[in-house]
């Protein structure tokens, strides 16, 4: 049985947050939003537990989980040589939607770092994240999903996938970003493993130049795995998904005369353009926070509407925007539409599937 907490995201209810941080306590499993998405929680410092965590999700050992911590004096006890710079570095930024991979504490289990050396952290800014944390302990957590689906932004999305697999799941209602949280190497000179929230602009303010692999940067999947997540696919849906990097009103025309199955993801400004075809509104372009947020929701939702295929409008990589782009390419296994030519390309690896 899964126990369901409904709990105030602004002004948590004490009891409720005791309640849930005993079940952390216990070896527990407990789901709970964080501003980027939900997270699947369990005590940091307890392997079992952290086993659990895997087998609930069904994801590789080897995908190491992130410790989340509700102050500074926290960070020591999960992770070592933390200089003064990083100390100072993670005062400004934090709570926030930044993670930094840093030196592992011999505390940790290795379950909870699929047995590598280093210890992802961060402190969510969520007043029932931070509440949980400070009643329990820190808390190892990937995002709240079964392994391969999006992340979850709401939770339903997490009772869809959990429910009966893990003991309590807190409903705070969506989470504010929507994508999950930049992750930094700090082990050695800094690398931007994840673009998230944490932009790559802001990032370069703190630290000058960072450095971007280019596996990042195309979001391919990894074998060398900077992130061992980057060896996984991730967000995809059944349905075959191809991201549209010229005029999507040229495309669809395209694909109407061939009298394709297909559905649409785009923004409101884009959608206007194409007339009486109903599509999946992301939201203005002009808020690319908005199609942040909306992103997973509607990637979820593609199965449903049965279509022999999706496609997706592209958005500038600026800002928040490529980690947008960075889930979009993750979620289509990289496949892309650069003209009208590229149609043949579609019709070539549905005939393949
Ligand atoms: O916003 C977020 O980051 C959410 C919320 C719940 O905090 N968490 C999340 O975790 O999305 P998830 O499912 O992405 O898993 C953690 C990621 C994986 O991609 C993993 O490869 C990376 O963090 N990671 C964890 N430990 C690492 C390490 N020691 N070195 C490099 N990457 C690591
Ligand atoms: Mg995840």
């Amino acid at each position: 049985m899964t126990e369901i907490i409904k709990i105030n995201p602004t002004n948590p209810e004490p009891e409720l947050i005791e309640r849930a941080a005993g079940y952390i306590k216990q070896g527990k499993l407990v789901a709970f939003p964080t501003e980027t998405v939900y997270g699947l929680g369990a005590d940091a410092f307890n392997a079992d537990a952290a086993l659990n965590v895997f087998k609930a999700k069904n994801r590789p050992p080897d995908n190491p989980l992130i410790v989340h911590i509700s102050s500074i004096e926290q960070l020591g006890t999960v992770a070592t040589g933390i200089s003064e710079k990083i100390e100072a570095i993670a005062r400004k930024v934090w709570p926030g939607p930044i993670t930094f991979v840093l030196k592992k504490a011999e505390r940790v289990p290795y379950a909870v770092t699929g047995n590598m050396d280093t210890v992802a952290v961060r402190m969510p800014a969520h007043p029932i994240a931070l509440a949980l944390i400070e009643k329990s302990s820190p808390i190892a957590a990937p995002s709240a999903n079964l392994s391969t689906k999006p992340s979850p932004t709401n939770a339903s999305h997490v009772i869809n996938d959990l429910y009966g697999k893990i003991d309590a799941i807190i409903d705070g209602g969506d989470t504010f970003f929507g994508v999950e949280s930049t992750i930094v190497s700090l082990v050695g000179e800094p690398v931007l493993l994840r673009p998230g929230p944490f932009t790559v602009e802001e990032l370069e303010g703190i630290f000058g130049k960072i450095s971007i692999p280019d596996e990042v940067r195309e979001a391919r999947q990894s074998e060398k795995a900077l992130a061992p997540g980057m060896k996984y696919r991730h967000y995809a849906p059944k349905t075959p998904l191809f991201v549209v990097y010229c005029s999507m009103d040229e495309i669809v025309g395209e694909l109407d005369r061939l009298h394709a199955d297909y559905s649409i993801i785009c923004s409101n400004e884009t959608a206007e353009g194409l007339g009486k075809h109903s599509a999946m509104l992301l939201g203005s372009r002009s808020n690319m926070y908005e199609i942040a947020k909306n992103l997973f929701s509607i990637l979820r939702s593609i199965d449903a509407l049965n279509s022999k295929f999706c496609i997706i409008e592209a958005f500038d990589e600026r800002g928040i925007g490529l980690a947008v782009m960075n889930r979009i390419k993750k979620a289509s296994g990289l496949q892309g539409i650069y003209s009208k030519d590229g149609i043949a390309y579609i019709f070539n690896a549905l005939a393949h599937q």
